[in-house]
């Protein structure tokens, strides 16, 4: 379990579900990681909402002041509130966008500069197989994480010939205290039978398989990929 041996990593969003999950397994593989999020309450964990740009600044001057470099980010906070199209207010909407949207973009503006200096890097977008497909009910988050993927590309081509790596992640539902709480917000049990039941393997993800599979976008084992969409949703969006 060495994948990351004497790599460094940030993960932001990371006192919960798929980034706890990552940052234990990225921990495992070796790495050294400095867990952020808006939740900083928490031992070890570095306080950061990723929509105020000085936060994600002060952020990347730690981890540099902490590690001298960082290898790898996974920009995995996000959130997802329920409300129609029809129905949802305009802070709602606004919200979404700011955590899933302008927070990724601020988190790889805050890294990408001494990545660019060092040609080499790996940057993981927390996107969701939802920025793929439509939801009903999850309306805003759904546009919001198709524009991290589309931002994914773009920022891929700006730093692919100097060397750094950037992709989206598109997990299906996956069972986290995120995915907890907008199942009890859509109506309860029953929409979370159904989210499994539309998956082809029938059952939602462990945050521990998505974690997984950010270890291989994070790691050098993907060291000729960039700008991709690894979609790991048990088949969610196949049919
Ligand atoms: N769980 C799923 O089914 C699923 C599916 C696809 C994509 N995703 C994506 O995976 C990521 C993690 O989701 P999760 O299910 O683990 O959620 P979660 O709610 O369990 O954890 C998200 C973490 O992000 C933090 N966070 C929220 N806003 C923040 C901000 N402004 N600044 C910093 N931190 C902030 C929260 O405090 C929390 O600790 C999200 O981007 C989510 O959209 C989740």
């Amino acid at each position: 379990m060495t994948r990351l041996a004497g790599k460094t990593a940030v993960i932001t969003g990371g006192a919960s579900g798929i980034g706890r999950a990552a940052a234990q397994r990225f921990r495992d593989e070796g790495a050294a990681v400095i867990v952020a999020d808006v939740r900083g309450d928490e031992d070890e964990v570095v306080a950061c909402d990723v929509t105020v740009a000085g936060d994600v600044e002060r952020l990347a001057r730690l981890a540099s002041e902490q590690f001298g470099h960082i290898d790898i980010v996974f920009a995995n906070a996000g959130i997802a509130t329920h409300g129609t199209g029809a129905t949802m207010s305009e802070s709602e909407w606004q919200r979404v966008f700011d955590v899933d949207v302008k927070g990724v973009w601020l988190v790889c503006r805050a890294f990408l500069p001494a990545m660019l200096d060092r040609r080499a890097g790996s940057i993981v977008i927390n996107a969701s197989q939802l920025g793929l497909v439509g939801y009903p009910g999850l309306t805003a988050y759904g546009a919001a994480k198709a524009a991290a993927i589309n931002l994914v590309r773009s920022l891929a081509a700006e730093a692919g010939a100097r060397g750094v790596r950037i992709n989206a992640l598109c997990p299906g539902p996956t069972l986290t205290p995120g995915l907890e709480a907008f199942i009890e917000a859509a109506g309860g049990a029953d929409v979370g039978r159904e989210l499994a039941a539309s998956t082809l393997l029938g059952r939602l993800a462990s945050a521990q398989e998505i974690a997984a599979a950010a270890l291989f976008l994070a790691s050098d084992d993907s060291s000729y990929v960039t700008g991709a969409t690894l979609v790991a949703d048990g088949g969610y969006t196949a049919v």
